[in-house]
């Protein structure tokens, strides 16, 4: 006899308080749509997600649990066609004035000009560490995966697999690192005109309307935040034997170093360790450390 679904409540009940690692099922179990008055929207019982754009609103979704450190994957397929003005974030952030962020930001373009992918990190509510990347294939004609780790070493961006950016934990040396406060995951297309596209020179061509980001395949192994407590301190023994746990000490082996290394020297276009008129007293001292 097939389990009553009340018996797999009570399982996914259980699974999601005790267990060390979340596997990720569909996405009308992992996320609401927030805002956007419908723009917003979850398809194919779970399967698709897509969020929605017009002249009157963006939309935005957020992730229903809260993460202290975890491997995320999501794939995303960008807004195409003349995408110029728009920007889709994809990020996890915590609470309140000294939040921590991770972040990834879509810059859309004229069609066959190229996306930008922004990122930044905050910790303890200060920012300012901005990269940015040029990608290595168009990021509207198909799904790509987008990925953070986040463990209490290292935050790792990828993309495919690819490392594209590196945060080394040098709390040793007084740079805060996000490590205490639980994260959520969020995402939003909005409309960012006055910036995103040329520095804002492009404006968003209104009669192309809706823009249409989509996503699909969230997989991720964390520990849940839940009731002030992280579910990779839980005492059950279970939590301690059955589940592996690798991701909480990954960092780049050689091949990634090196993968990171191609992307940083080919597709990197914006560095704030190297805006000597940003910072000309002296950079941020992240930047004294190798990433590599
Ligand atoms: C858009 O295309 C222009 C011209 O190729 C390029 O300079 C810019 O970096 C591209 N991306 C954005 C988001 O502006
Ligand atoms: C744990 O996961 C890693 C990578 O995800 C894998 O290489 C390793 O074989 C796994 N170990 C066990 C015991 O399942």
């Amino acid at each position: 006899m097939a389990p009553s679904s009340s018996t797999l409540k009570l399982l996914l009940t259980f699974l999601a308080s005790y267990a060390l690692v979340a596997y990720a099922g569909s996405l009308n179990q992992n996320f609401d749509v927030t805002w956007g008055d419908g723009r917003g929207k979850i398809l194919n019982n779970g399967g698709l997600l897509t969020l929605s754009l017009d002249r009157a609103s963006g939309s935005g979704f957020q992730s229903r649990n809260e993460f202290l450190f975890g491997k995320i994957d999501m794939q995303l397929k960008l807004v195409p066609g003349n995408s110029a003005g728009t920007v889709t974030a994809y990020y996890l952030s915590s609470k309140g004035s000294t939040w921590d962020e991770i972040d990834f930001e879509f810059l859309g373009n004229l069609s066959g000009d190229p996306y930008i992918l922004h990122t930044n990190i905050f910790t303890q509510g200060k920012g300012n560490r901005e990269q940015q990347f040029y990608l290595w294939f168009d990021p509207t004609s198909n799904f790509h995966t987008y990925s953070v780790l986040w463990n209490p070493q290292v935050i790792i961006f990828s993309v495919d697999g690819t490392p594209i950016r590196k945060f080394k934990n040098s709390e040793s040396i007084g740079i805060p690192f996000p490590k205490k406060q639980p994260m959520r995951l969020y995402s939003s297309l909005w409309n960012a005109d006055d910036w995103a596209t040329r520095g804002g020179l492009v404006k968003t061509d209104w009669t192309q309307a809706p823009f249409t980001a989509s996503y699909r395949n969230f997989n991720a192994k964390a520990c849940l935040w839940s009731s002030g407590s992280s579910s990779c301190s839980s005492k059950s023994p279970s939590s301690r034997t059955s589940n592996n746990n690798t991701w909480m000490k990954e960092d780049l082996d050689t091949t990634s170093q090196a993968r990171l290394k191609w992307v940083q020297k080919n597709y990197m276009i914006y560095n704030y360790c190297t805006d000597t008129k940003r910072f000309p007293q002296g950079f941020p001292p992240e930047c004294a450390i190798t990433n590599a």
